[in-house]
């Protein structure tokens, strides 16, 4: 009995000593001090023997459970303390490793060019005004000296609600609810999304940006437009740019022009940029039609505008050299990660 538990104390010690993961303990715990564990059977078989001899066997039975027990104690200390500089090793940083780049966000080009162009025009005074993207036909066409029946309400493929409900097909009916306020002067523009239905292409969306202005009060004249637009266009393309107006036609003023900016690639030479031009165009503007000042109840004979529109995308696409205007409403991580 005695070689019996001796064997059993030594072959628990030797497999605690190579033990080398928690489950592998747990095995040999069982497998000695577990209920159908050997030294555990040998406690049970106490009862087999005589009065005499169980005092001395239970006491060898009792100390080699204790040195086992010892033993699992120690294995398992040790196995801790191996664990815990296996998660050292594996944690350990290297600060001398160059750190991760942050990526921060930033603002969309179309965003960008029109921050821009609110800090032009806030610097001149103007205040930034924002109107209704579902609008009444009266504001979009009628009030801005488009009637009922006009063509001019064609070109612009309206989305239509109701017959007196649509998606404004521009930002120029804010000017007529900013005049209608009735206080002057006014000095204001007003960016926004608009909407036609046209099919989408390099140059085309059904919705883009437009960012009106207007300007009205006493003894204003073209020359105040004139003035006004080219010092923005310096402002945006820089100081050496030119401007030209060239006649046109928009209902809700008289005279209408359209701006062209000298070409700030090739300075006016012409280039691929300005498709050999010189000049590129911009934007629409003229001075407010007496029809519409009236409309919107302000006298016509005591005060004079000035008003423009622009395309925010077509600026941004011109500032940032974007070649097709479907890049802009994309959002492709690699292609806004360039600005
Ligand atoms: N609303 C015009 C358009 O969408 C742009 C425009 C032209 C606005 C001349 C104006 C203006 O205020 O005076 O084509």
């Amino acid at each position: 009995m005695n070689e019996q538990l001796a064997r059993i104390v030594q072959e628990a010690e030797e497999r605690l000593g190579a033990c080398g993961s928690q489950a592998e303990l747990s095995e040999i715990k069982v497998a000695y001090l577990g209920k159908k564990g050997e030294i555990t059977q040998l406690m049970k078989g106490m009862k087999d023997l005589s009065p005499e001899e169980r005092p001395a066997f239970g006491q060898l039975v009792n100390d080699a459970r204790a040195r086992v027990e010892e033993a699992i104690e120690k294995a398992a200390a040790s196995m801790k303390s191996l664990e815990r500089e296996r998660r050292f090793k594996e944690e350990e940083i290297d600060v001398t490793l160059p750190a991760k780049k942050l990526r921060i966000g930033h603002s969309h080009p179309c965003q960008r060019a029109l921050d821009e162009m609110e800090r032009i025009f806030v610097g001149m005074g103007y205040e930034v005004i924002e109107g209704p993207e579902i609008e009444y036909q009266d504001y979009n066409f009628t009030k801005l000296n488009i009637p009922e029946g006009h063509p001019a309400r064609d070109e612009q493929d309206t989305f239509y609600i109701t017959d007196q409900i649509l998606l404004r097909s521009q930002t120029s009916p804010v000017q007529a609810r900013t005049m209608e306020k009735g206080k002057l002067p006014i000095r204001m523009i007003s960016p926004g999304r608009v909407f036609r239905s046209d099919s989408i292409d390099a140059t085309h969306s059904p919705s883009f940006h437009q960012v009106e202005g207007l300007a009205v009060d006493k003894h204003i004249t073209m020359t105040d437009l004139k003035g006004t637009l080219t010092e923005f266009a310096k402002e945006l393309f820089g100081e050496d740019t030119k401007t030209r107006f060239r006649p046109h036609h928009f209902n809700f003023t008289e005279p209408s022009a359209e701006m062209d900016v000298s070409c700030f690639k090739c300075h006016g030479k012409g280039c691929r940029f300005c498709k050999g031009e010189g000049w590129i165009e911009i934007l629409g503007c003229g001075m407010v039609h007496p029809n519409v000042l009236e409309m919107c109840g302000i006298d016509s004979r005591e005060y004079t505008g000035f008003a423009f529109g622009v395309g925010l995308e077509r600026i941004a696409l011109l500032k940032y050299e974007i070649d097709d205007m479907r890049l802009l409403y994309e959002n492709d991580q690699r292609f806004l990660d360039q600005f």
